[in-house]
């Protein structure tokens, strides 16, 4: 067991129905399911020294507990809201709580798309986003993290 006590941890947050990844409109969304981004990530993380947590859920109250657990306890947030990007005041508020880099990442560009998802409740407290790539925007926003850490 190596010892990771002096790494740096990102934790990685997604939200609701990207447990669906691979079967949910794979045209939009791609082909890859969650726990196949989630083992790229531990896997580039493992390359950059980095301890990656990955953590999803449907429900906005658990994505706020895990963000309010989240101070202190890491170096860094990427965050793909989902749905909740474009509603939650409260994810924003836990978000804006946190004294670290967060990386906004979205599978699609949320601009190219309907106008409602143009919106972005928490555009303006991150460090970066990405938008566009399919799932290999959280790997480029995890090393972009890292580059910020
Ligand atoms: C999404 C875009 C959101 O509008 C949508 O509700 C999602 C996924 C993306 O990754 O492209 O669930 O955040």
């Amino acid at each position: 067991m190596p010892d990771k006590s002096h790494q740096k941890k990102i934790l990685v947050i997604h939200g609701p129905n990207l447990n669906m990844l691979g079967k949910r409109e794979p045209d939009i969304y791609g082909h890859q399911s969650l726990a196949e981004i989630d083992a790229q990530l531990q896997k580039r993380g493992q390359k950059l020294g980095i301890d990656v947590e990955t953590f999803q859920s449907n429900h906005e109250g658990t994505l706020v507990d895990k963000i309010q657990q989240a101070a202190g306890t890491v170096h860094g947030v990427v965050i793909n809201p989902a749905a909740y990007t474009h509603t939650s005041v409260a994810i924003r508020d836990a978000l804006v709580m946190l004294d670290i880099p967060i990386i906004e990442i979205h599978l699609s560009n949320i601009h190219r798309r309907e106008p409602f998802r143009h919106q972005s409740m928490i555009a303006d407290i991150v460090a970066a986003r990405v938008a566009g790539f399919g799932s290999y925007g959280y790997t480029l926003a995890l090393e972009g993290l890292v580059e910020l850490l």
